[in-house]
């Protein structure tokens, strides 16, 4: 079966957004009165705003119960609002190296194009980097009931996508463990982007866009069936 759709997450994929969510935290629990490392932000990319923040309170060694739900949505929106702000101010020179020109190979291919990203903010984001023309559909994570590792993002990219597009003919660009797993768990391709330790799942793993073709990818994932 040849690849007829390519699903990019957005968040660490096409820009580094991951930065802004670890400050936003950062500012969060240092309210808290502890330290957030960037080695445990690995643990909330991909996670939901909501999931991300019982792991950071985990990481602060709150039990599950130490605050309400109320003050818990109270805290996730403080740190949106914080995320927002820096994300307002992103410009089309921060999408990743070797990004557009990627893109732009696997368009030329006939391969359709989705976004499918857990994150809220993603029309923000794609306004800002003024890239929402390069992909024929965008899911985002105030369109989907369950978040990664569910593969209910992918599935609707998949559909949105039109064309009759089978699952099996997706391949998914991920840089989280749960990305990976949401990929898999749908049946699709999946490439990693971000250290092979980390992203033991994906089919291939790359550090990012820069110097690859799609013409390689595509003929690596050939091979792998
Ligand atoms: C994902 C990020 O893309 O979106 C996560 O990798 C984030 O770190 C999630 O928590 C939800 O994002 P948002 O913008 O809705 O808070
Ligand atoms: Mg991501």
């Amino acid at each position: 079966m040849n690849i007829r759709g390519a699903i990019f997450d957005l968040d660490g994929v096409i820009v580094d957004t991951a930065k802004y969510h670890y400050f936003a935290w950062r500012r969060l629990a240092e309210e808290l009165g502890f330290d957030f490392i960037e080695a445990d932000n690995e643990r909330l990319k991909g996670v939901s705003r909501m999931r991300s923040l019982d792991i950071l309170l985990e990481v602060g060694g709150f039990g599950p119960d130490a605050f309400s739900e109320a003050r818990k949505e109270e805290m996730a929106a403080r740190k949106n609002g914080w995320y927002v702000e820096y994300i307002s101010r992103m410009t089309p020179r921060e999408i990743l190296p070797g990004v557009l020109s990627f893109l732009e190979q696997v368009r030329a291919d006939g391969v359709r194009t989705a976004l499918g990203s857990a994150s809220k903010n993603t029309v923000i984001i794609l306004d800002r980097l003024k890239i929402g023309a390069l992909f024929d559909a965008v899911v985002d994570g105030t369109m989907v009931q369950r978040t990664k590792p569910d593969p209910e993002v992918f599935l609707t990219c998949a559909s949105m996508l039109g064309g009759g597009i089978l699952p099996a003919e997706c391949v998914v660009f991920e840089d989280a463990e749960a990305g990976i797993e949401a990929a898999r768990a749908g049946g699709m391709h999946c490439v990693g982007i971000g250290s092979p330790e980390i992203l033991r799942g994906a089919d291939r793993v790359v550090p990012g866009f820069a110097g690859i073709s799609w013409e390689d990818i595509k003929n690596q994932i050939n091979t792998l069936r």
